[in-house]
């Protein structure tokens, strides 16, 4: 298994592009299930998790080409994606595959809404609190599916079509709304959503539904309206820039000093994370080719902050900042009210010397002088990049283990830093 190593104490300079994002290519690439015809899609991050998912979709019956690079593209342009399902083989999404990635269980909506059936085993993913799919399912019985239990299966099934309905979640929910838009792009009628997320991705993915010939409107506000079509076909979409590896690497240079240049990316991604990293003294300056983030000398003031959906502080981005407040200059206190038990990362950062206390969903962090490197394990994806943020700032060699959590997410994640400075390495093995 591959480990990463990283000696700590050295500033990050120079520039850093951002990949498309990994939570908008997922249902992207699911959405290719709603239509005979091939969607491109351009941005693509080259992830284990959309490699886990091209392995799914295959079985499927969908075909995944990859295309060529175009003059001038080097690998810091995402690849290229031809997907066409136009023979959907089997309905089945097997527990062997969809334990492995949370998302794979979104295929339920489109496979129901063109083929009239589905069986998709209950996932698995992260260990982060228990993550139920009770309203995705609820959504698609709303929407007229008949929904039944077997063996830990959900079999859901529409024989003679989805229905439009008023949707109206009790929780913000991205799978959920993610769900509701595909399946209702093919219903019968009109759908209405009510609380639905507001992420960058679901605005995304309604996009590349319209430019398939949905009509959506409203995505990226509480209430979003679907006037199912009968008919979708293929389309060409490049996807966004993935907010959370921009709020990481940001993160990075705030805790390793230095001035870095986010490529390819946009602050009205995630606006609510860089007010934060303003607060704690660190420069952001938007430019027109990215994001500027400077640290130079100066200490990190501590910060109070609370995760929420979107437009809030993004739970995704909440194992990464608690890694920088383990430096700040006094008393950091974090809320988590997305995911409960959200917080495996704490007990590693204390292996470096963090100080943590935990109170239900409330961490307490108070700031230290130094941290010291120390073997770590990752145990979810976006808890295993904070320790890669600690050990920038740790005195000595980190070598953190399992870092297949970080490839679900990071692309290339030790060249990007190590360009920039970082002492950062992968052991094969
Ligand atoms: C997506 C993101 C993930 C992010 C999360 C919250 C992808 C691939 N993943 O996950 O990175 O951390 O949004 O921003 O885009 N819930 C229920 N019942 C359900 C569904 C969800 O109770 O049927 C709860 C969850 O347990 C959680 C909350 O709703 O407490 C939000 O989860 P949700 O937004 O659905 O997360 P995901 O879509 O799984």
């Amino acid at each position: 298994m591959d480990r990463i190593r990283i000696v700590g104490g050295h500033a990050l300079n120079g520039t850093i592009p951002i990949s498309g994002a990994k939570n908008a290519t997922l249902p992207l690439m699911i959405a290719s299930l709603l239509t005979e015809q091939t969607l491109i899609l351009d941005n693509v991050p080259r992830l284990a998790d959309v490699s886990l998912l091209q392995r799914i979709l295959g079985n499927h019956g969908v075909d995944i080409m990859v295309g060529g690079k175009r003059p001038g593209e080097t690998v810091d342009h995402g690849q290229t994606l031809h997907i066409s399902a136009a023979n959907i083989v089997d309905t089945t999404a097997p527990y062997e595959l969809v334990s492995k990635m949370r998302a794979s269980f979104w295929v339920l909506a489109p496979l129901v809404a063109r083929m009239g059936e589905a069986r998709v085993s209950m996932p698995g993913g992260c260990a982060i609190g228990t993550r139920p799919v009770d309203l995705l399912i609820m959504a698609m019985a709303r929407l007229g599916a008949d929904i039944e239990i077997d063996s830990g299966y959900v079999v859901a099934r529409a024989p003679h079509g989805l229905r439009g309905a008023e949707i109206v979640f009790p929780k913000v929910t991205v799978g959920g709304t993610h769900t509701v838009i595909m399946a209702a792009s093919l219903a019968n009628g009109t759908t209405l959503i009510e609380n639905a997320a507001r992420e960058p991705e679901i605005v995304d993915v309604a996009d590349c539904l319209n430019k398939m010939g949905a009509r959506i409107s409203g995505a990226g506000t509480r209430r979003i309206v679907v006037e199912g079509v009968a008919k979708l076909n293929g389309a060409r979409h490049a996807v966004l820039p993935d907010r959370i590896e921009t709020g990481t690497y940001a993160m990075a240079v705030a805790m390793a000093g230095g001035d870095i240049l986010l490529q390819n990316t946009r602050p009205q991604l995630l606006q609510a994370a860089l007010d934060v990293l303003t607060r704690t003294g660190v420069a952001v300056t938007a430019t027109n080719q990215g994001i500027r983030i400077a640290r130079n000398g100066g200490g990190l003031a501590p910060v109070e902050v609370t995760t929420a959906p979107f437009p809030d502080f993004p739970t995704d981005l909440q194992a990464q900042l608690m890694a920088l407040m383990t430096r700040a200059d006094g008393t950091s206190h974090i809320v988590e009210t997305v995911f409960e038990n959200r917080f495996m990362h704490v007990q590693e950062l204390a292996r470096l010397g963090a100080r943590i206390q935990l109170d239900g969903e409330k961490a307490t962090i108070e700031g230290v002088e130094r941290l010291k490197g120390a073997p770590v394990m990752a145990t979810d994806l976006r808890a295993s990049v904070s320790l890669v943020i600690a050990a920038l700032a740790a005195e000595g060699e980190t070598i953190v283990n399992r870092v297949y959590h970080l490839d679900r997410g990071f692309e290339r994640l030790e060249e990007k830093l190590g360009r920039c400075g970082a002492a950062i390495e992968r052991l094969s093995g």
